[in-house]
């Protein structure tokens, strides 16, 4: 008794401390609106949703993910006229356009939520004007996702380049036919992950043998195709400078929505370190950044210091749980956000935000 109430107590104080971890309750089913069945949840397999939710090891970093943003308040700013800020919504990633300055991250496994997988995510990726870019682990076909395309959407490849240079080629001589703008190399995984939760099921990492990737890698792929290679998973100031020396286009700091090394630092806390190393960088190279990014606020601060376009993974993962109109209805609510979340911060263009309007010494409890 004296036991269980001594662990009551603690108990308590940890969630005190820490009221929430993932999901707060928003109040967001209602908000949802009549498509989306108040009272009921997705039709998604434990082991599937367990696929998508995972984290590697203790899940230090996917909760690091989600909690980084919320230790940097802003420094909104009044008496400013926003009421144009929605014109500077659409962007340019790598020199194609687009609607939002953001994408969807490339994800495995869209079948996981929907039978007609990465389908929905082309298509809404169509409906919504923004960039997707297919995992080499679709469930799907490259080619048969291009072939779903709208005509004249931008789409870019996401590879794991084996150290097999007969199946490296091959991947970039479809991905070039399929019509794909970009390869997304990812290079945080040259190793196995421990996904403790996703083990339960087997349904753990698909990326198990030791794999080399190095810069004279990135030479040799180079002469290999047309498409420009941007680098994904991009974790210190250290790599994002030497990808500017070796003139990669772009780079995604990112730590794979921490599902590789546990205790690998937030995209946000990357571009922190950039920034104070050297805030030119960001106009020397594009960056995108992904992992945790779940409200407009979150993407506004890591556009505050210079990253151009914000992937999102797991919400557009689990929104295909409706089909397209889920995928859809997830870009409408973050552009919504951004244009309201940017007017509130007093930002009346979104491309000349600035690092300014984010007090980055970290605040409370969590610093
Ligand atoms: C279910 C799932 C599968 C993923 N598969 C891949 C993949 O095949 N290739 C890759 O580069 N990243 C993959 N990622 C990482 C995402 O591209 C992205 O970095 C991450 O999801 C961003 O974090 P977020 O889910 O918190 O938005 C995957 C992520 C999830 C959640």
């Amino acid at each position: 008794m004296r036991y269980s109430l001594i662990t009551a107590t603690l108990a308590s104080g940890v969630f005190a401390a820490r009221p929430f971890l993932n999901e707060p309750d928003t109040g967001i089913v209602d908000a949802l609106g009549a498509s989306f069945p108040v009272g009921s949840l997705p039709d998604i397999k434990n082991m599937n949703y367990t696929y998508y939710r995972n984290g590697a090891g203790g899940e230090w970093s996917y909760r690091n993910n989600l909690e980084v943003y919320n230790r940097y308040r802003f420094k909104p700013r009044m008496m400013v006229d926003i009421t144009k800020v929605q014109d500077s919504l659409p962007t340019s990633i790598l020199g194609h356009n687009f609607s939002a300055p953001f994408y969807i991250s490339p994800c495995a496994r869209a079948d996981y939520a929907h039978p007609e997988a990465e389908i929905n995510l082309v298509k809404g990726a169509a409906a919504a004007g923004i960039l997707y870019i297919p995992s080499l682990y679709s469930h799907l076909p490259m080619e048969t996702i291009a072939e779903n395309a709208a005509e004249n959407q931008t789409l870019f490849a996401q590879l794991y380049i084996p150290n097999n240079d007969t199946q490296t080629q091959t991947y970039f001589d479809r991905a070039e036919k399929a019509g794909y703008k970009a390869l997304v190399w990812t290079i945080d995984s040259p190793g196995d992950a421990s996904r403790q939760r996703a083990a339960r099921f087997d349904v753990g990492s698909s990326n198990v043998e030791l794999t080399r990737n190095t810069w004279e890698d990135l030479e040799k792929y180079r002469s290999m195709t047309k498409l420009p290679i941007i680098l994904k998973g991009v974790q210190t100031a250290a790599v994002a400078k030497a990808a500017i020396e070796h003139k990669v286009p772009a780079i995604v700091l990112s730590n794979h929505g921490g599902r590789n090394l546990d205790g690998s630092p937030s995209a946000l806390e990357v571009a922190i370190e950039m920034y104070q190393e050297d805030p030119t960088m960001f106009q020397k190279i594009e960056v995108y950044a992904d992992g945790g990014v779940r409200y407009g606020s979150d993407a506004l601060r890591l556009l505050a210091l210079g990253v151009r376009a914000v992937g999102i993974g797991r919400p557009f993962m689990y929104a295909n749980a409706f089909g397209q109109p889920g995928v859809e209805k997830v870009a409408q609510i973050l552009k919504g956000e951004l244009i309201g979340d940017s007017a509130n911060l007093g930002v009346p263009d979104l491309k000349k935000i600035d690092a300014e309007v984010v007090n980055w010494t970290p605040n409370g409890w969590y610093s």
